[in-house]
């Protein structure tokens, strides 16, 4: 991701997020409308998760530039989700979700801007998905050894 695009990111951010619990909401909103059956996964009350799914974000768009540092904690965080559920198609669902709800508070919303959150979400996504494979893949040994006589 290039400087400029990094900082085209953090400057839409600081605009959204001014007001608390406003983007994790309009997210959750959107990928419940987009996926319905996923609304069953999330408690009934979301405010707490929406305060951290707003935490793990500004965590992403301050560490844009060294992602790989994130790596592991996204990984973990991907393989915590196989227990809640999350397939890896539900990725690209919840990718669009904050996508779409990134641009719905954003007036100053272009094409390019669009591409920069894409490319930025899917370097989340990404590593939260290998996480959950490899999760997938302990955990089939683990019942594959259990089964042996
Ligand atoms: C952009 C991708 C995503 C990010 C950054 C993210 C982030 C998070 C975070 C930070 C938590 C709270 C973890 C904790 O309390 O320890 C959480 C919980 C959760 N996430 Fe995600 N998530 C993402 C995608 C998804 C998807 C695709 C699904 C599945 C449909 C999902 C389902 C859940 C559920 C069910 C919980 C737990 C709710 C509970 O407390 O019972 N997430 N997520």
């Amino acid at each position: 991701m290039t400087p400029e695009a990094v900082e085209q990111i953090r400057s839409s951010y600081a605009a959204i997020a001014v007001s608390e619990r406003q983007l994790s909401a309009r997210f959750y909103e959107k990928m419940f409308a987009a996926a319905p059956a996923l609304r069953r996964l999330f408690p009934e009350d979301l405010t707490m998760l929406q305060g951290h799914f707003e935490a793990a974000l500004a965590l992403v768009i301050r560490n844009l530039n060294e992602m790989d540092g994130l790596q592991e904690a996204l990984r973990d965080l991907g393989a915590q989700h196989v227990h809640w559920g999350a397939r890896p198609e539900d990725y690209i669902t919840a990718r669009e979700a904050l996508v779409g709800a990134i641009a719905s508070l954003s007036p100053a919303w272009n094409p390019a801007l669009e591409d920069h959150w894409r490319a930025a979400v899917t370097a989340i996504i990404v590593p939260m998905i290998e996480g959950a494979a490899v999760h997938a893949a302990v955990e089939a040994e683990r019942l594959s050894a259990e089964q042996k006589p």
